[in-house]
């Protein structure tokens, strides 16, 4: 028998998640049946995406059900194996959850390629984060050399690579982030033209003196105070991929006042182009495109990443609800077991 922790919703937040919405529980796994395999999670990915499946707010994925195991992609190594295409030791990918360890089917997961980064840069700069910037950047953003490109949470495993990938297309990427410590990483060690902090009272000026030929493409992580500083600043055709809104996960709040009007006669007025996206729209297709062309650059060190990793799954959700206000300095993992 193996023995899994998992931890699972207990409750639905209102507001900002605290400790009382997860519940750990320990349980007995049953044996893997046909086609099924058993594996040892080594590092769980934390992801903003995550409060979403806390509520049970319409969204494009389902909520996770009050007392199922919060869901999360992990990487993990295969312990037993009843399906062809994996043996015992093989690091595999795939959206086990939050647990130790698990029973589940083969077709679920993936062989880990990480081109000699450590495995888990499967879970961030090699994986679903930095596949969301590529995809959202090549198909929506679409960066022309010399033109600006703006991205807030910057430090981030999406907002890092998204201005490393419009350095690398010949455009000037301006990143915003919240801290000196997060600031100097994205200037100092990521390449970014210039980065603003946006905790800063002066953060709309900081940004037009950054700016000084407005901003071509805004890639959307976080909304509230960052989007109303961006907005004045777009250029006429400016392009507006929205792939995240943090600012607002935590629902009814500070700076959630309407900004429809605002943005609509913006985008009106000057030709914008704001289109979301959910990376899945482009996964099947382009993913291993994504890791032929980015996975060699990680691996050389042209480009870089950070990692914040937390011990212990125990740990998972103080970590999380730190992550929706910023308590992250880089892709945050749960390295739940030594590979
Ligand atoms: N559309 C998709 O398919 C898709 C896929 C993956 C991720 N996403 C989205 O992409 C965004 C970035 O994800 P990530 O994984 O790279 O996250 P992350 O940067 O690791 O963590 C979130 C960051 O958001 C920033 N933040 C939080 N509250 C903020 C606020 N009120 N104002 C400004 N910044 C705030 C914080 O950074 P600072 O301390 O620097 O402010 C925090 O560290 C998220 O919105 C996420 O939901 C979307």
């Amino acid at each position: 028998m193996t023995e899994a922790t998992r931890i699972v919703l207990a409750s639905r937040p209102s507001g900002a998640p605290n400790a009382e919405n997860f519940r750990t529980q320990r349980v007995e796994l049953p044996d893997a049946a046909e086609g099924d395999v058993t594996v040892r999670v080594l590092y769980l990915s934390l992801d903003p995406y995550m409060r979403g499946r806390m509520s049970d707010a319409k969204s494009y994925a389902e909520p996770v059900p009050i007392g199922g195991v919060m869901e999360g992609e992990t990487v993990a190594e295969v312990l037993k194996s009843r399906h062809s295409d994996f043996a015992p030791g093989d690091i595999v990918r795939g959206r086990i959850g939050w647990c130790s360890h698990a029973v589940i089917g083969g077709d679920k997961l993936r062989l880990v390629e990480t081109h000699g980064a450590p495995v888990s840069a499967a879970l961030g700069v090699l994986g679903m984060p930095g596949f969301t910037a590529w995809s959202g950047l090549k198909f929506i953003g679409k960066p022309q050399p010399g033109e600006t490109v703006a991205v807030a949470a910057a430090s981030g495993p999406v907002g890092s690579m998204v201005g490393q990938l419009a350095k690398l297309a010949g455009a000037r990427p301006v990143g915003i982030a919240g801290g000196p410590e997060k600031c100097a990483f994205v200037k100092d060690e990521l390449g970014f033209d210039a980065v603003l902090d946006h905790r800063s009272p002066s953060l709309s000026s900081d940004l037009q003196t950054a700016c000084p030929k407005g901003i071509d493409v805004y890639f959307e992580n976080v909304g509230g105070h960052v989007w109303d500083a961006i907005l004045p600043l777009l250029n006429p055709y400016g392009r507006v991929p929205v792939c995240g809104l943090v600012a607002h996960y935590n629902g009814a709040g500070a700076g959630n006042e309407d900004r429809l009007p605002t943005t609509m006669g913006a985008i009106l007025r000057r030709s914008l182009t704001v289109r979301g996206f959910i990376q899945t729209e482009f996964a099947a297709e382009h993913f291993a495109t994504f890791l032929a062309e980015v996975g060699p650059r990680v691996a050389s060190g042209e480009v870089r990443y950070r990692e914040d990793i937390v011990e212990g799954i125990e740990n998972a959700p103080e970590a999380f609800i730190g992550m929706l206000t910023g308590k992250n300095f880089g892709k945050l993992v749960v390295k739940v077991s030594d590979l």
